[in-house]
């Protein structure tokens, strides 16, 4: 076991992209269907944790080529088009139910072969008899080591190498039809009927989508059956992209619940409409108070006004159960999660484990955890509110919550412990086993604790053409910062003074024609993109020949500058409420008018001929120095070398060398909070 890690409470709100891992479910059924597939993929955004490891391992062990690279989150493997290249293997499964399930299915195609396969303790106490009394129909023997029938791991399976018509029991868990769906195509005339029901339809959805992504959809008929009408291998794919886990992004949507008002979490690529059904926490979560704002592919969370309870049924998406039954003492009124009796059979019996560790910190849960011990069919736990319960279970320092090897309930309890519980900062959780969650987020506490790290504000300054652009996109991208570009704003306002018919040599002609201008702010991937009265202005007509002309001009009349200079600070706060980490804003006077107080600042210059070049390359008509010139010598915030800034002269420094100067100056100032 891991050493106890005390969680210590969010004193300033959360801020910052969430480094959400890709899904183990799609990462898993992902390496079995390119397993099966006729040739080369490449898994990207992968998941590198201890279910897919065991599953690697065990593709390995029969004789596949699969070569993984944990540092580009990449899993490259060679399809055999349905063989298995070693007919005799000995597999260990850990506590993996998907790589335990899948396998088991997935070996069941070879004609022949000896295979024996083993979980630890906890594995072994999982349900595997419906899908192995599938298989045993279809001519497999699972065989325990006495030769009788097994109904669990361990097991000696001697496939048959055909599926026929299977007839599995999924009542205890999807992954035992999801395991037979994804073999289905590889046995011409096979089909697969369930008995009863399922507990999980959206993953078995994910399962059918997958596997008609991969080339070979599966029928659902009428009577309830799956055939593959046009049997075959699976295509390989080439490149195949992992969605993040919705799973996982699930504790950073409740996280800003309880770090306090002016949080923003951003999660990249949370995709709504994909492949995983745990984004149906996302509305739970909306019910319960949560501020969930789309933007692009990504998706903001801000701080909750409120924390509700309620009435839900977690039945499609249960692994989520955790993450909101953590928060519920927090609620201001009770909440009832319903339809999770299944979760009994998981990593832990999830529902005992969650009541047992809740009122171990005082919360009052219905049924009570004597209750749910006395009878494995109870399905539903109510939680009450219970903030006074908690500072007196915590009264005499940090309440240890055990995991049960449960990374779930490691997790949520760390998002729990989060939350500021007597307003200084005291910790009062703390979790036992924390490195269980390498199960399927091993960086878990390592995310959390990024969403700690203050908002930092670049300023980045410097002549025309002298690479403020370039870097301050690519240091953007790379630390979570939002770009902001302030010369587009001077270029906006000037295409917008021109096309009035305002002249620079004249104020009077500019003031009536500021005073219409109405200015706003779009984000972009990871800039924030001017809009004039609410429209995007064209790029070409801001870095056009009359522009490149007059702005210099508009840029020196002290109206103009105060008019964008309220707007640019706005950004700021723009950045804080989208959840980026930092803002990179770069112009002529960042650093020294516009972010004063910005914790770091950069000069960038190059000599310039070089930068006279770089325009003419761009294919712009633009008298760089002639702006330089004006730019510098203006009354009001000329272009100077802010105070305390880094000079950076990058007349011969290629852009990578650059970007890292000014990432190693955030990274030094970026303190935790
Ligand atoms: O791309 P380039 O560096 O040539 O110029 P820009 O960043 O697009 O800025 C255009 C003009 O806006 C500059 O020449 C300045 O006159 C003005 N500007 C400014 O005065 N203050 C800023 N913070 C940014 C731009």
């Amino acid at each position: 076991m891991s050493p106890t890690l005390t969680i210590r409470p969010f004193r300033t709100p959360a801020r910052g992209v969430a480094q959400v891992p890709g899904s183990k479910s799609i990462t898993n059924r992902a390496l079995l269907l390119a397993a099966l597939a006729d040739g080369e993929t490449v898994l990207t955004g992968a998941l590198f944790s201890r279910d897919t490891r065991i599953l690697i391992t065990a593709l390995l062990a029969l004789g596949f080529e699969v070569a993984a690279d944990e540092d580009a989150q990449t899993i490259r493997i060679v399809g055999q088009g349905g063989r298995i290249p070693q007919t005799h293997a000995k597999l260990h499964i850990g506590n993996a139910g998907t790589a335990a399930r899948f396998l088991t299915a997935f070996l069941a195609l070879a004609p022949q072969g000896v295979y024996e396969l083993d979980g630890d303790e906890a594995m072994r106490a999982r349900p595997m008899a419906g899908l192995l009394e599938a298989l045993t129909g279809a001519g497999c023997r699972a065989l325990r080591a006495d030769g009788q029938p097994a109904t669990h791991f361990p097991f000696t399976l001697h496939p048959s190498g055909r599926l026929g018509e299977l007839v599995v029991d999924a009542s205890a868990s999807s992954q035992l039809l999801s395991a037979l769906l994804m073999v289905l195509p590889l046995s011409p005339g096979a089909s697969v009927r369930m008995k009863g029901t399922t507990v999980s339809e959206p993953f078995v959805v994910m399962t059918e989508k997958m596997c008609t992504q991969f080339g070979r959809p599966l029928n659902r008929e009428a009577n309830g059956s799956w055939r593959c009408p046009q049997p075959g291998a699976y295509q390989a794919l080439g490149t195949y992209a992992i969605e993040p886990d919705a799973t996982a992004a699930s504790y950073f949507i409740a996280l800003p619940a309880v770090t306090g008002a002016g949080a923003g979490v951003r999660l990249q690529g949370y995709v709504k409409n994909g492949l995983q059904g745990d984004t149906a926490f996302a509305e739970v979560a909306g019910h319960c108070g949560a501020t969930l704002t789309p933007q692009g592919s990504s998706l903001v969370v801000q701080s909750w006004p409120d924390l509700r309870g309620g009435n839900f049924d977690f039945n499609d998406f249960s692994d989520t159960f955790l993450t909101l039954a953590a928060l519920a003492p927090l609620a201001s009124s009770p909440t009832t999660i319903r339809n999770i009796g299944h979760t009994r059979k998981q990593e832990t019996d999830r529902v005992l484990a969650m009541a047992t560790e809740l009122e171990r910190l005082g919360v009052k849960v219905v049924p009570t955890a004597e209750e749910l011990r006395a009878d494995d069919k109870l399905s539903a736990l109510t939680i009450h509110p219970a903030r006074e319960a908690l500072r007196a279970a915590a009264v005499k320092g940090p309440v240890e919550i055990h995991t049960y090897e449960d990374h779930r309930m490691a997790m949520s309890f760390g998002i729990l412990g989060s939350y500021d519980l007597w307003g200084d900062g005291r910790p009062w959780i703390a979790i036992q086993d924390p490195a269980c969650t390498s199960k399927t987020f091993p960086k878990f506490f390592q995310a959390l604790e990024a969403l700690r790290t203050q908002f930092v504000a670049v300023a980045v300054d410097g002549g025309a053409a002298s690479g403020k652009s370039s870097t301050a996109k690519v240091v953007a991208h790379e630390l979570g910062l939002l770009h902001v570009d302030t010369g587009a704003h001077y270029r906006a306002v000037t295409r917008a003074l021109l096309d009035a018919g305002a002249r620079a040599e004249d104020v009077t002609s500019v003031l009536p024609a500021l005073a219409h201008l109405r200015l706003g702010s779009e984000i972009s991937g990871i800039s924030s993109v001017v809009t004039l009265d609410g429209h995007r202005p064209v790029d070409a007509s801001l870095r056009s020949e009359d522009v490149n002309a007059a702005v210099s001009k508009f840029a020196a009349l002290p109206a103009v500058r105060n008019f964008l200079l309220a707007y640019q600070r706005s950004q700021v706060a723009l950045g804080q409420a989208a959840g980026f980490a930092g803002v990179i804003m770069e112009g002529r006077d960042i650093g020294s008018v516009v972010l004063p107080q910005a914790e770091v600042r950069v000069f960038l210059q190059a000599d310039p001929v070089a930068r006279a070049q770089r325009r003419a390359a761009e294919g712009q008509t633009d008298a760089v120095a002639q702006r330089d010139l004006l730019d510098s010598t203006r009354a009001t915030a000329p272009l100077v070398c802010p105070e305390g800034a880094t000079r950076i002269d990058n007349t011969h420094l290629p852009l990578v060398a650059v970007v890292a100067q000014v990432k190693a100056l955030v990274q030094s100032v970026a303190r935790p909070a």
